[in-house]
């Protein structure tokens, strides 16, 4: 049985959802993005019905919602390009979380060198990221992470032929901590600099070296903050045809490791999964999110509070006062029913999303058959073979990057320098600016 406030979500939603290609959606669009930018107000839906419609959209949509939104411009090299003629290197430098992430990669996609400087001990007895701890970590890592990974490539700064970093969607004050490093090294050295899109960059993994997947592509994007399909035809071009009405998966993840009592220092996912190759899911029933609607969007908020409503019966029924204190092996049943849950709503969606990208796929335009699942969930193993087998069973392939480089890490944000510099463009790292909010995505109904 869903919550009451998951009934209300859905009901507005379903409402929007209706409308969302009338007037809310298309008047957004029609604002140029000069207007946006000069905007006074980061909110353009100022009238309740308006905000009321986009109750349960995913945030990294472009609806003209916020001044800033993502653009990729190829041939716009504001800060000159690395010189194409043989592998140039890229720094790049990713601070949008919790990790200090470093790394120099070829551009033939071979890491040259990385570090990464991770935080799980200082969030750890936190129950999650506290900014200003993940902040101060950064300022304290920053430097000797760059260093690392430049010794690792036996390079200097001096060396490198271009710098990217993410620039946003993420914790504001984090990101800005390797925006202002990456700005410093790319103006005293008198390099091209790039700004990166987190999320861009989880996608473009799938396009590491020489094992990468072509466009066209769909996307599963699963993360600790997001959770949405896209349709990506190429750099800078994604269309979101699903997302997450609530939630996202990697939130879930966490709030059932809290829940169960497990280490969620550096997000719970990890130890979800590992309790949950010990447990039997047949044992604890939990319901399957939105199996009859008819879109290829995600809710994991009804089954997070089925979980927790789970987890209270048997403590009661265990007789327990807490449920830190359940056995290992309830715990493990519990985690088992959960990742069952959660991967076979991620199918569900998938399969209806391969469906309808075939379906709606002109017949000259070049086919659509493979997926790639990329962000900080895609590292999990189940999630991994189960989406694997719901291509096959449609005769498409998956592919996802090596689970160590799911996670947020330098590699990602240098790479996706790597590609935006191909496409001839980049930034001028003078007034770059750094977005906790950075719609990167239009949004397309299959
Ligand atoms: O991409 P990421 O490193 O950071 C964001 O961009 O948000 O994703 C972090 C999220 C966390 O919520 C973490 O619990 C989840 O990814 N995660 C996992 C696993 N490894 C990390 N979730 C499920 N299974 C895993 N093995
Ligand atoms: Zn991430």
């Amino acid at each position: 049985m869903l919550s009451l406030s998951h009934q209300i979500a859905t009901l507005s939603y379903r409402t929007s959802y209706r409308r969302a290609y009338r007037t809310p959606y298309r008047t957004a669009h029609r604002i140029s993005r000069n207007e946006r930018l000069h905007s006074s107000n980061t909110a353009l839906f100022t009238s309740k019905k308006e905000r009321r419609d986009n109750i349960g959209r995913a945030k990294a949509v472009d609806r003209g919602q916020y001044n800033n939104s993502y653009v990729h411009t190829p041939n716009r090299p504001l800060s000159g390009l690395p010189p194409l003629t043989s592998p140039y290197t890229v720094l790049g430098i990713e601070t949008s979380c919790d990790d200090t992430g470093v790394a120099i990669v070829r551009s033939d996609g071979v890491i040259l060198g990385e570090a990464l400087a991770s935080q799980v001990d200082v969030h750890e007895g936190y129950g999650g990221v506290v900014p200003g701890l993940a902040r101060q970590a950064h300022e304290a890592n920053i430097q000797p992470t760059i260093e690392a990974a430049l010794s690792r490539a036996e390079m200097s700064a001096e060396d490198v032929d271009g710098v990217a970093v993410t620039v946003g969607p993420g914790l504001e004050i984090c990101l800005r901590v390797g925006c202002e490093v990456a700005k410093e090294i790319a103006v005293k050295h008198g390099k091209p600099f790039v700004a990166v899109h987190h999320l861009e960059a989880h996608i473009l993994m799938s396009r590491l070296g020489t094992g990468g997947v072509d466009f066209p592509f769909l996307a599963l994007l699963v993360s600790g903050g997001h959770c949405q399909i896209l349709r990506c035809e190429a750099v800078g071009e994604y269309e979101v045809i699903g997302g997450t009405l609530d939630d996202s998966l990697g939130e879930a993840y966490d709030k059932v490791a809290r829940m169960l009592g497990l280490p969620v220092g550096g997000g719970g996912g990890p130890a979800v999964e590992k309790l949950a190759l010990k447990g039997d899911h047949t044992k604890i029933k939990l319901p399957i999110p939105m199996q009859h609607r008819k879109d290829c969007d995600f809710s994991f908020a009804g089954l997070k509070n089925a979980f927790r409503m789970a987890v209270s019966k048997l403590k009661d029924f265990r007789e327990i006062p807490q449920s830190e204190e359940l056995e290992l092996q309830d715990k493990a049943d519990l985690a088992a029913s959960f990742q069952h849950a959660a991967v076979k709503h991620l199918e569900q969606r998938i399969s209806r999303a391969i469906v309808g990208t075939t379906t709606s796929t002109s017949p000259t335009a070049t086919p659509i058959n493979q997926l790639v699942v990329v962000g900080g969930c895609a590292s999990n193993q189940a999630i991994r073979s189960s989406l694997s087998s719901v291509c096959s069973s449609h005769g498409w392939k998956m592919y996802a990057p090596e689970a160590r480089l799911c996670t947020d890490n330098g590699v990602m944000a240098a790479w996706a320098g790597v590609l935006k510099f191909n496409d001839r463009t980049s930034d001028k790292p003078e007034g770059q600016e750094v977005y906790a909010r950075y719609p990167f995505a239009s949004y397309k109904k299959l």
